[in-house]
């Protein structure tokens, strides 16, 4: 049976975009597929991706306990949660029933520029502040702390002397369209066998 994901996101969903077309793909179906869309925000993009992609969309209060999204999640029965561009902190009773099914992508390496309040264009600038000579993506499952959980998959990307937050960031967001999918199948792979990873 593939991994039933649900996907969340608040914003332009490019990531989704990338996961929605890496298991639209006959061997790939077999592995995992997206069963749901949930936002916070009714007007997020990738809620529009998802309806064109066909795929069930939902909207729930990103300041609820979690009873909304546990209901969402045991009604699509989701296997596997992922985070794409979504920036509320995961109540812990998710965090609970989903423990170690829950996982997210950060635009650094983690854990260096991440935490509260370090997302989209704040990440580069941080980094291109710091004078790293390196950024990157991180993969990492997610636990009651922001870009805290055990990371799974990261991918380096060199910081150029020219780089800018907006050049850095472009770079970034195309290796993670190529990355997330990826590590997604391989954790799909991993539930499937049964080999959980555990948090
Ligand atoms: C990505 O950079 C991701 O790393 C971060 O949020 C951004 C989402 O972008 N968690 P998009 O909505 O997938 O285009």
């Amino acid at each position: 049976m593939p991994t039933r994901l649900a996907v969340l996101a608040s914003g332009r969903g490019s990531n989704l975009q990338a996961i929605i077309e890496h298991f639209d793909n006959l061997a790939r179906e077999r592995v995992a597929k997206v069963v749901l869309v949930a936002s916070n925000r009714a007007d997020s993009p990738a809620l529009i991706r998802a309806a064109t992609a066909s795929i069930d969309i939902a909207n729930f209060d990103g300041a609820d306990d979690g009873t909304q999204l546990l209901k969402l999640l045991r009604k699509f029965r989701v296997d596997l949660v992922v985070l794409a561009g979504y920036l509320k902190r995961i109540p812990p009773s998710v965090i609970r029933e989903y423990a170690g099914r829950i996982i997210n992508i950060h635009p650094a390496l983690l854990p260096a520029f991440g935490g509260e309040g370090m997302y989209g264009a704040r990440v580069h600038e941080a980094v291109i502040a710091s004078g790293a000579r390196e950024s990157g993506v991180t993969v990492h499952l997610v636990d009651d702390e922001y870009d805290r959980g055990p990371i799974v998959a990261q991918w380096r990307i060199p910081v150029e002397p020219s780089d800018t937050p907006e050049s850095l960031a472009s770079r970034v967001l195309a290796v993670e369209h190529v990355v997330y999918p990826r590590v997604i199948e391989m954790v799909a792979i991993l539930q499937n066998t049964e080999s959980k990873i555990s948090v």
